[in-house]
């Protein structure tokens, strides 16, 4: 890949001394007390109109009472699973213990939810290990359906399963592996809330929710700065161009893409990239106009969360990505999509936006409504992801009739999957 050299650039100064102007609007508000609800203009005509619909009401939920193996014991033996970017799944199941709509009587269900925290058996490093999580889901999944009637009316498909694994259901970070595994078989009529989200993937099942990873909104919270500080970084961006322990050839990881923004613009004035981690990273995240949220092995990464918090306007860089709550967040309105074939462009593209443009961008992004609906807060408040995730499980009621099956009979196929996650758990 031909690296350009640096060239004058007259429209992209331009472009970058009018944004360095731009005030940072209020990012405080997705932080502000609970109640009294903040009170904003909807933003009519477009679908972050339903962003604040309230689940209450809507839809009931059964939660499994599982035994303590399936997800508190696996906790308390690693509380790392609580501040991972996979910890929807455990924040989930906490918030439903309390909510509104769980129902204690299975018989007027909706929806009925197993809280098995299949990504919190994790390796010394602290990621999720790729063969367990297929057999504690497979596990959780038999004694549900077998210690109570309503997994084998549906075969499961008026269940929901929390899969924010790199790609979802398919258990693996790495791609390959994780087309060749495919859904895990038990799972396939089940909805899936999972943060993976690809246009044609096998690792993407038709009607599963897509929802942002977690990020840890108290500790974002501590690191806001005064919201008239002045954005004086065009683009900014932390984290890894080339994967060389696991990618020693080049080119597989992010599909080259993160190689190519980082043999493109590493000398760019206007780019403020590096792999290093600095302890300003949100407080930059706050003084930049443009984050970019390429893909890494899977394209969706806590970035995107972070950019919409801190008001950056996303560059979203990831081919056929489906982006968390996209029926809700109007992301084509607050961000910007880049294909991954123009990453040598990225300088002319970015700094070739109007003006009026990106202003529109960021305003839409100050709404605290935008914020709150990518974060998981302790405790919950309304339209958050939480709130977010059960209006996508309403938005799919009543069940279609060909979710009930007939007395005796079989969808699903237990023997099927990698011998390896046929075995017991
Ligand atoms: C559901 O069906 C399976 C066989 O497919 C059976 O082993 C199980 O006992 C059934 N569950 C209940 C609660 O009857």
């Amino acid at each position: 890949m031909g690296r350009r050299r640096r060239r004058s650039r007259p429209c992209a100064a331009t472009a970058a001394a009018a944004a360095i102007l731009l005030v940072a609007v209020s990012c405080c508000a997705p932080f502000a007390a609970a109640a009294p609800r903040p009170k904003h203009a909807r933003i009519s005509g477009n679908v972050g109109d339903v962003l604040e619909d309230d689940p209450v009401g809507r839809l009931k939920v059964y939660v499994y009472e599982m035994p303590r193996k399936y997800n508190l014991n696996l906790l308390a033996k690693d509380s790392r699973c609580l501040s991972h970017m996979f910890a929807a799944e455990i924040f989930m199941h906490q918030f439903l213990l309390t909510s509104p709509v769980r129902t204690l009587d299975p018989e007027e269900a909706d929806w009925f939810y197993t809280p098995a925290y299949a990504t919190c058996d994790l390796t010394p490093q602290g990621f999720p290990l790729p063969f367990r999580a297929p057999r504690i889901m497979r596990s959780a999944v038999h004694y549900v359906a077998t210690t109570w009637p309503y997994w084998n009316r549906t075969d499961g498909a008026d269940h929901f399963f929390l899969a924010p694994h790199d790609f979802g259901a398919c258990f693996h970070y790495q791609e390959e592996r994780a087309i060749e595994r495919g859904i895990l078989p038990v799972l396939r009529r089940a909805t899936l809330v999972q943060t993976f989200g690809q246009r044609n993937h096998v690792c993407l099942q038709e009607g599963s929710i897509t929802i942002p990873p977690y990020a840890n909104p108290h500790k974002m919270q501590t690191h806001l700065i005064n919201p008239a500080t002045p954005r004086s970084i065009f683009v900014y961006f932390r984290g890894l161009f080339y994967d060389m322990g696991n990618d020693p050839e080049g080119g597989y990881y992010a599909r080259g893409a993160r190689a190519a923004v980082w043999e493109n613009f590493k000398d760019n004035p206007l780019f403020d990239i590096s792999t290093e981690h600095p302890a300003t990273y949100y407080e930059d995240m706050q003084r930049a106009i443009f984050c970019l949220c390429p893909l890494g092995w899977a394209p969706w990464s806590p970035r995107l969360v972070e950019a919409v918090v801190f008001g950056c306007i996303p560059v979203i860089i990831a081919d056929d990505i489906v982006l968390p709550f996209s029926d809700a967040i109007p992301w084509e309105q607050i961000s910007v999509f880049v294909a991954e074939a123009d990453v040598p462009r990225l300088d002319s593209i970015l700094a070739s936006i109007p003006l009026d443009d990106v202003l529109r961008k960021q305003r839409l992004l100050a709404n605290p409504a935008m914020k709150q609906a990518v974060l998981f807060h302790q405790p919950a408040r309304p339209g958050d992801a939480f709130h977010q995730i059960l209006n996508g499980l309403a938005r799919k009621l009543p069940h279609p009739m060909g979710v009930f099956l007939k007395a005796g009979e079989k969808v699903l196929d237990w023997n099927q999957g990698l011998d390896s996650d046929l075995m017991p758990w």
